[in-house]
């Protein structure tokens, strides 16, 4: 288990606490509106108001998209969002360390809240290095002596080396908020001693992360099964050697996920049994529909989703799970002719009483839309991040809560 401080072990009262959460959220590129606040919402409920209803002084640090995105834009939206979440007042100033935020800071009274611009409009924010190297740049020398506590909720963007991730807890005592602390224990329950079988399923298009993941749950002994669907699911039919068919194959080829090929067929060589792909897939012919067996391959046309009988063959592995790790749909589920796989996959998982999670954009898009984001045990608000833990990495994050942590015992 993680050691690190949490909430439960610091004094906040009166303090200036930096509170790192992820604000970063999907906008309109044209209107450069919110579209949703599903992590505000999370930051806002637990940590941020916990924090002010102990009577500290809140200021919120965060991110936005990249510099020169079309998302990148201000937090003045974010800090009104969040105003009305909480049903208080939240401070906002368009400056990150400058005089105009340590006025701001300076001025807070008990339980205020201020959201701080968007982090990475400093330069040097998103230069990778050490929280030790991170503590000598202008941002953390300038709102470190004003603060007497570092709060990291933002498990989302914990695999970011940045300024205001880890720069903070090399001079601040330093604590894991309810978001991270939330993540890391449900992430814990399918990565460490998870209740057997456990099986992964890997659908979606980032077929080299499925890889990764399926290689580290592998051999960790920590996944009993893989069931691979949508993009993922055809680069591991690729590598049994099956001829997807002209305009699947060139699609693979454009993608340069022919690439991952060798890699695939060595893991399915070391464990034939583990790794399961679709036994039939469907096709758009005409707008509509049309399931083929593997054994008729190639087709001439798009697979867009995975088969009836790929879904029997995954719901009998899904039914006997006792956990479930869910990254990606089966299908191009946002085409009413092929939402059918991810619908009765992601209907099994919801059925199932195993502990599930999932993550990732598009799962949880197909997992709203078909109305089953409540039916699964714990669905993380992390992308990259989530990715990077299941592939048995450690997130530059959470080794520096750990190491504040060991620093002050
Ligand atoms: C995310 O949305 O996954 C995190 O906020 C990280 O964002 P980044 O990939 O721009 O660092």
């Amino acid at each position: 288990m993680v050691k690190f401080l949490t909430l439960d072990d610091v004094e906040v009262k009166g303090k200036v606490v930096l509170v790192r959460v992820d604000f970063n959220s999907a906008v309109d590129p044209e209107t450069k509106k919110i579209l949703e606040d599903v992590r505000i919402r999370a930051h806002g409920e637990t940590t941020i108001k916990e924090l002010a209803d102990k009577g500290a002084k809140v200021v919120v640090l965060a991110h936005q998209g990249r510099k020169g995105d079309p998302d990148f834009i201000p937090l003045k939206q974010h800090a009104e969002i969040l105003s009305k979440i909480l049903g208080k007042p939240v401070k906002y100033v368009d400056d990150v360390f400058g005089e105009k935020a340590k006025n701001a800071i300076e001025n807070l009274r008990n339980g205020e809240i201020l959201v701080l611009e968007n982090v990475r409009t400093y330069a040097n924010e998103t230069k990778e290095g050490t929280p030790e190297e991170h503590a000598t740049t202008d941002f953390v020398k300038n709102l470190a002596p004003l603060a007497q506590l570092f709060v990291n909720d933002a498990f989302a963007a914990a695999h970011r080396a940045h300024v205001s991730i880890i720069g903070f807890t090399a001079v601040l005592p330093s604590a894991a908020g309810c978001i991270m602390e939330r993540e890391l224990k449900s992430l814990s329950k399918v990565l460490e001693n998870p209740e057997k079988p456990c099986v992964f399923i890997l659908g979606g298009a980032k077929a080299d992360d499925s890889l990764e993941i399926s290689k580290y749950v592998l051999n960790n002994k920590i996944a009993d099964y893989i069931l691979t669907g949508g993009v993922v699911g055809h680069v591991f039919l690729a590598a049994k050697d099956i001829n997807l068919g002209k305009p699947n194959m060139d699609f693979l080829e454009k993608k340069q996920l022919m690439e991952l090929v060798p890699g695939i067929k060595e893991l399915m060589q070391k464990y034939p049994d583990k790794v399961k792909t679709p036994k039939d897939v469907a096709v758009e012919v005409n707008g509509k529909r049309k399931e083929v067996s593997i054994n008729e391959l190639p087709v001439n046309y798009q697979i867009f989703d995975i088969g009836a009988k790929t879904v029997e063959d995954y719901a009998t592995t899904i039914r006997a799970a006792k956990s479930i790790v869910l990254s990606g749909p089966m299908g191009v589920f946002e085409n009413s002719e092929f939402i059918f796989g991810t619908k009765r996959v992601f209907e099994e998982i919801a059925k199932s009483k195993a502990f599930s999670l999932a993550g990732g954009g598009h799962t949880i898009s197909a997992l709203e839309k078909l109305g089953l984001s409540n039916k699964i045990s714990y669905v993380s608000t992390a992308g990259g991040a989530l990715i990077e833990f299941l592939m048995g990495k450690k997130l530059p994050g959470v080794v520096a809560l750990e190491k504040a942590a060991a620093r002050k015992a």
